[in-house]
């Protein structure tokens, strides 16, 4: 793609973006760009589905409550009720764009159960909704005259005044410099306004239930351009990622624990087969998920195991097809070789969701003018120090209309672009040393996994602030001397986001939610969101 002036420059097609762009004025130009293929992101992998209270015996204060507890008081409660009470609205407009949400006996949808919920509320696709959702939203875009789709287009950094050619307002965006996956070409693309809706953070770490791209380049780019980021040291680790030596980063929905399944001590000898959950929380298999999470690692490092077993078997066969048969189709194939109706899976916990992200208001505004930010890339206020199950999804719908319905209402006295300065690629050459990129890659993704995992102290966090900076240097200096590559991207935003996440959990002298150490363990009496300021 050419340079290119649009309206609305949309970074991300997962449910944040897709939801922001169909819901701007259609008399608007807008761009929706995904760096590999539209279906790419988390969206597309949710299972279990989406929380809003829908249930007759169900109450918007017990959804508010349930967000509350599992967030451990650090949520905005503002915030949680917005997205509470935009819920079920939201729900409806997915089922009108044709999403086919299993229907119940007596009510209108089956509603599922997850961790920390205190009612059915989980409407779903059966196991794979997240799939249905992004199938939904893309047919939609599609129909759409005034949407773009721009999918292999990896965005670098966003327009700021500073890129402006002569004088202009520092402190606003107008778009972004983006490269082609094709063409290696890369592009300036200008809007009025923007929003970052790139998802989490989670393929920070060596085990991770994320699709490759959750590198937190929205995060990244957001910081580097001025906004302040917000609750880094919370990233959630989903307790069931399948164990299995070749197939990795496949999740085990939290609703089979929900409809029944048992977490226990693999092995014949003594405890196995054990069920443990109780030790640890009254709410055993349901209790939210840094704790069922911090459970399992505890008896791995206990017992010394690689892994735990969550079981459904004893359920009846029929019921587990009907609600798993993505998991179960996927689990019999021979590289696994699985049958979930008669066999436990062996299950660890993986990094799954990143709770923390770029301050927003209420109508997903930034701390930039013309700068927005939607979905997973996001500290909205809603999660707090902990999500609950099946609150993100719900999130990237309610803000995604949020924030296209402010760019609309404000329309009008948004200024169009200055002149910016193309990309300048004059003093750079090819690499000859690409073994550097993946190489830094991976020691990120150890590191992170061994120093700043479910389990922290602050010596360990120390030592990973150690080589986030050594990379750093390393990686800078790279990126001022070689052409831009998604791959060099990808590994600037993982150092720039791993030192946000080392920061913030050093910054917190407590034990919250899903930021543990040992140094700290206990809670203090006042929630305070841990906020970093670029240059602060
Ligand atoms: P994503 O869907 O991740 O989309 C990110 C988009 O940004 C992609 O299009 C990507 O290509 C694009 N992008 C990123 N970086 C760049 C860049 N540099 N340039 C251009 N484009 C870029 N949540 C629930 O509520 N319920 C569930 O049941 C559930 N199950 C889950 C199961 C799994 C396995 C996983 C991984 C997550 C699950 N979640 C669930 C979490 C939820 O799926 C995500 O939080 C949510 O879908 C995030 O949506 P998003 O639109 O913010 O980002
Ligand atoms: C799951 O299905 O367990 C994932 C739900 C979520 O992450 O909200």
């Amino acid at each position: 793609m050419a340079d290119h002036a649009f309206d609305v420059i949309v970074i991300g097609s997962g449910a944040a973006g897709l939801s922001a762009a169909l819901n701007l004025d259609p008399r608007l130009k807008v761009a929706v760009l995904a760096k590999g293929a539209l279906s790419d992101g988390s969206t597309a992998w949710a299972q279990g589905g989406i929380a809003a209270v829908l249930d007759v015996g169900d109450t918007f204060e017990s959804h508010i409550e349930d967000t509350m507890v599992a967030g451990a008081g650090l949520n905005n409660r503002a915030t949680v009720e917005f997205v509470v009470e935009n819920a079920p609205a939201a729900i409806e407009r997915l089922a009108e764009l044709g999403v086919p949400f299993n229907e119940g006996e007596s009510e209108r949808w089956h509603l599922t159960r997850e961790g920390g919920h205190s009612h059915r509320r989980i409407v779903h696709v059966a196991d794979a909704t997240g799939w249905a959702i992004q199938q939904a939203l893309e047919k939609a875009a599609l129909g759409r005259p005034n949407i773009t789709l721009v999918p292999d287009m990896v965005a670098i950094d966003l327009v700021t005044g500073r890129h402006a050619e002569g004088a202009s307002e520092e402190r606003r965006v107008w778009g972004v410099y983006a490269v082609s996956r094709e063409t290696g070409r890369v592009s300036l693309l200008t809007g009025r306004a923007t929003i970052l809706a790139t998802g989490g953070a989670s393929r920070a770490w060596l085990y991770s239930t994320n699709p490759r791209g959750s590198t937190g380049d929205g995060i990244a780019m957001a910081w580097r351009a001025g906004c302040r980021v917000s609750n880094m040291e919370f990233n959630q680790f989903h307790p069931t990622c399948l164990y299995n030596s070749k197939v990795k980063n496949f999740l085990i929905t939290e609703a089979m624990r929900g409809e029944g399944a048992k977490l226990k001590i693999p092995g014949n000898g003594p405890g196995g087969g054990r069920r443990f959950m109780k030790r640890f929380d009254p709410r055993e298999e349901l209790a939210p998920r840094d704790i069922v999470a911090r459970a399992i690692d505890h008896e791995l490092k206990r017992l010394g195991l690689e892994h735990v077993h969550l079981d459904i078997s004893h359920q009846d066969s029929e019921f587990i097809l009907a609600h798993f048969p993505t998991i179960a189709e996927r689990l019999a194939q021979p590289d696994i070789g699985i049958d979930i109706t008669k066999e436990p899976i062996p299950v660890v916990p993986a990094a799954h969701y990143t709770c923390g992200g770029v301050v927003t208001d209420l109508d997903g505004r930034t701390d930039i003018e013309g700068l927005y930010a939607v979905g997973e890339v996001t500290q909205s206020g809603l999660h707090g120090a902990n999500r609950l199950a099946s609150n993100s999804v719900l999130e990237c719908l309610v803000f995604g209309l949020a924030a296209a319905r402010d760019i609309n209402d404000k329309w009008d006295n948004m200024p169009p672009p200055p002149a910016i300065r193309p990309w300048d690629e004059s003093r750079v050459t090819h690499s000859d040393e690409e073994v550097v990129v993946h190489h830094n890659w991976r020691e990120i993704r150890r590191f992170m996994w061994d120093y700043v995992g479910i389990v922290r102290t602050t010596k360990r966090l120390e030592r990973a602030l150690h080589r986030v900076e050594l990379l750093r240097q390393e990686t800078e200096e790279y990126y001022g001397h070689f052409r831009v590559t998604p791959d060099l991207i990808e590994l600037r935003n993982l150092v720039e986001i791993s030192g946000l996440i080392v920061r913030s959990a050093l910054a917190r002298k407590e034990s919250r939610g899903l930021h543990y150490t040992l140094d700290y363990p206990d809670m203090l009496p006042e929630a305070v969101d841990t906020i970093l300021t670029p240059g602060g």
